[in-house]
């Protein structure tokens, strides 16, 4: 499936002619390949991968982008010999999985500005909750029923056979189980609001220049539910980032939210509950890949959520 750096080469000759420059990797993602070139002499990405619903909710995203919340405009779209491409700007900057603690802290205004933004982004013209479509109807009548997903629905197709390989590794199914029960149990009582969440924003998916975040990729895993699940997202992986052991992140959530007269309600819960459906995703999706060390980080982490041990 993966698209050689030649076929990339020939695929930007055939469709640009000598308008494109040489492309270079710029990386070999889980779902799809990206590559820098300037056509034009204008910085470009094209990514090439199986799922072309994933660049057109970029495209979605792009077309609601702000200054605070920067999302790489999407320049064509289609097929090719490999499968499907998009051609999108480039973003600039380092990943915010790369920075130090002193990076991190510049930049957290910025990150909660653009939380803020995704937010605000009306969903009035949409329907439903959980992974949407790029037509903007996502699958489950309510939120609680597209958390629950995660250990009732049918297997994601993305992530094929990974019951079974959680059921058969050293881990097991006991952590899931248990998490899961837990999140059944709370599911019940998290809020109605619909909002865009990202839901993936780590793994090399936000960039940032100093205090600016200057691109937030990748909105193939985007939902509609509750915003709080991104905050969620942070503190879940905030251990796994030795270099911010020293900031505070759930501190820093609500430093901002007092500030911004926005302090949600009933918080701690809310927070409790996406950490378990992450951890519950996270374990789901290291099973598929036989990723053994991290499923066990996985299973730990969220079992410690759950008994209040972090
Ligand atoms: N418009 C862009 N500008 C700059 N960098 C980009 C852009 N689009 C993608 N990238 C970078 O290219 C790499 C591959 O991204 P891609 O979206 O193809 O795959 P992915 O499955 O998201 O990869 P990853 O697992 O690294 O997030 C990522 O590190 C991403 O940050
Ligand atoms: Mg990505």
């Amino acid at each position: 499936m993966a698209m050689s750096a030649h076929e990339v080469v020939r695929f930007l000759r055939t469709h640009y002619g000598d308008r494109a420059s040489e492309p270079g990797l710029l990386g070999n993602g889980e779902w799809s390949q990206a590559y820098a070139f300037a056509l034009d002499g204008r910085a470009l990405v094209i990514r090439v991968g199986a799922h072309p619903q994933d660049f057109a909710k970029d495209e979605v995203m792009s077309a609601v982008a702000s200054p605070a919340l920067p999302i790489p405009a999407i320049l064509e779209r289609g097929e090719c010999a490999a499968g499907h491409f998009a051609v999108s700007e480039r973003g600039y900057g380092v990943f915010l999985d790369d920075l130090d603690e002193q990076g991190m802290r510049a930049v957290l205004p910025a990150l909660f500005a653009a939380l803020d933004a995704v937010r605000t982004i009306d969903t009035s013209g949409t329907a439903g909750y959980g992974l949407w479509s790029p037509a903007g109807v996502a699958p489950y009548a309510s939120w609680q029923e597209a958390l629950l997903s995660v250990g009732d629905g049918p297997e994601n197709p993305r992530t094929p056979g990974w019951r079974a390989a959680l059921h058969s590794s050293a881990t097991g199914s006991g952590p899931f189980n248990t998490a899961f029960a837990a999140l059944k149990h709370m599911a019940r009582e998290m809020p109605l609001g619909r909002h865009v969440i990202h839901s993936d924003l780590l793994n090399r998916n936000v960039l940032v220049d100093g205090p600016r975040v200057t691109a937030v990729l990748d909105w193939g895993n985007a939902m509609y539910g509750d915003a709080l699940y991104d905050a969620a997202w942070f503190l879940y992986w905030w251990p796994w980032f030795p270099a911010w052991s020293r900031i505070d992140m759930g501190a820093e959530f609500m430093r901002h939210w007092r500030a911004s007269s926005s302090v949600p309600h009933r918080w701690r819960d809310r927070l409790l509950c996406y950490q378990l459906h992450i951890g519950l995703e996270a374990q789901a999706y290291h099973a598929f890949k036989a990723r053994w060390t991290e499923l066990e980080y996985t299973a730990r982490r969220t079992l410690e959520l759950l008994h209040g041990r972090t």
